[in-house]
């Protein structure tokens, strides 16, 4: 089988869907590895590396798709690389499918086989095919380091002889994969972390860690399923802004990343509440794709609001495109493999990791 690694296009994007170690790996089951010109390049895997490890450069994106039984890639393709695909080609990549109708009917048009990797079961034998969680556990600590960069101030306490500097006040919204990994970047940077979440669960967690659980009172209208959660009230929210909104109004850098699946984010900050931060404060909104938690915040932009810094970046694996490559090149050859061998796919539909990722088959869509 010929597997096709190609170059994302997307804007700011640098990851890659597989590295140099999984081209070796995948080449001694016996793949065949095709991997576009510079694909690695911006996440430090240049050529000669795929080269040595059993790949084949292919220097035109069209050349490649064309040649593929199988495309791994990060982010969804355009329709031009969909145009680009055999009828019979197998697409492996993020698709957000929900959210993208026009891709899935464009995937289907073009007769090919897509799998979601946002779609792969949350459940324990998929664990190592789960990207969402190995891309927010790095985006969780980038987060940390871009909100301290943007402080005018360090977030240890610091003893000199010209005075004593207290330590920083990090107030962490949500303590899922991202928020969890936040919480312990934040404390061994030395910062006080405070941390609030609506999954009674999550206290001992973040206890665990060295955080300060904001206790607040649930109530009928918080729904959970599955570890997850499914409804909260507005009333609910604004007791919850009110209770954390004193922990928001000391704090130096917030960090928020409340999801609930499927839905506009919840919010969690109103333009008060950044009213009554401190000059010089920061928060760095993770759910800002998603609509955001803090009211102000702008996608793929770092404003300023009231004297307070508000990132709202959406792509913060990109920014550590070494290890994030690596992680969703092992996610992503972990599904292949799970899904077929050098001789093809299994297409077992009625497995339950293949029966939640593959959206469309042999141009037939069969989730959204
Ligand atoms: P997760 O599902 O593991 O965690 C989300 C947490 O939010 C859960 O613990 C949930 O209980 C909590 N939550 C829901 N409503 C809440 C509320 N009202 N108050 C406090 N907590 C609440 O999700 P994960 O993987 O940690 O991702 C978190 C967010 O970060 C998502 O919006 C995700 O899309 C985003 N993300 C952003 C990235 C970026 O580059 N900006 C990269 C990766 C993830």
């Amino acid at each position: 089988m010929k597997v096709a690694v190609p170059k994302e296009t997307k804007e700011k994007e640098c990851r890659v869907a597989v590295t140099p170690d999984i081209v070796e790996s995948l080449s001694k089951q016996g793949f065949e590895c095709l991997v576009q010109k510079d694909a690695g390049l911006l996440s430090y895997f240049e050529d000669e590396k795929y080269i040595k490890a059993g790949a084949k450069i292919v220097a035109d994106s069209k050349d490649l798709y064309s040649q593929a039984d199988v495309i791994l890639k990060v982010n969804a393709p355009t329709a031009d690389e969909i145009a680009f695909m055999r009828k019979d080609a197998v697409l492996i990549s993020f698709m957000h499918a929900g959210m993208n109708p026009e891709l899935v009917k464009a995937c289907a048009n073009q007769g090919i086989s897509a799998f979601s990797m946002d779609a792969i079961p949350r459940i324990s034998r998929a664990q190592k095919m789960d990207v969402l969680s190995s891309q927010a556990n790095l985006a969780g600590y980038k987060a940390v380091i871009i909100g301290a960069a943007a402080l005018g101030k360090i977030f240890p306490m610091l003893m000199t002889a010209a005075g004593t500097i207290k330590p920083s006040k990090v107030v962490i919204m949500g303590a899922g994969v991202a928020g969890l990994q936040a919480i312990a970047t934040a404390k061994r940077l030395g910062a006080i972390v405070e941390v609030s979440d609506i999954r009674p669960e999550t206290k001992e967690q973040v206890e665990s860690l060295g955080g300060r659980f904001i206790e607040l009172k649930s109530d009928d209208s918080v729904k959970l399923e599955g570890g997850y959660v499914k409804n909260v009230s507005e009333e609910f929210l604004k007791a919850q802004q009110e209770l954390v909104g004193k922990h928001i109004r000391e704090a130096d850098l917030v960090i928020t990343t409340a999801l609930i699946p499927g839905r506009k984010a919840p919010t969690l900050v109103t333009e008060d509440m950044v009213k009554n931060m401190r000059m010089g404060s920061v928060i760095v909104d993770m759910a800002v794709e998603q609509g955001g938690n803090c009211v102000l915040s702008e996608n793929n932009k770092t404003v300023v609001k009231h004297g307070v810094t508000i990132i709202g970046e959406s792509n913060l694996p990109s920014l550590l495109p070494l290890n994030a490559s690596e992680l969703y090149a092992k996610n992503i050859s972990t599904f292949l493999l799970h899904l077929a061998d050098k001789d093809g796919f299994k297409w077992e539909m009625d497995e339950e990791i293949t029966k939640g990722s593959l959206i469309v088959h042999q141009g037939s869509i069969l989730n959204t």
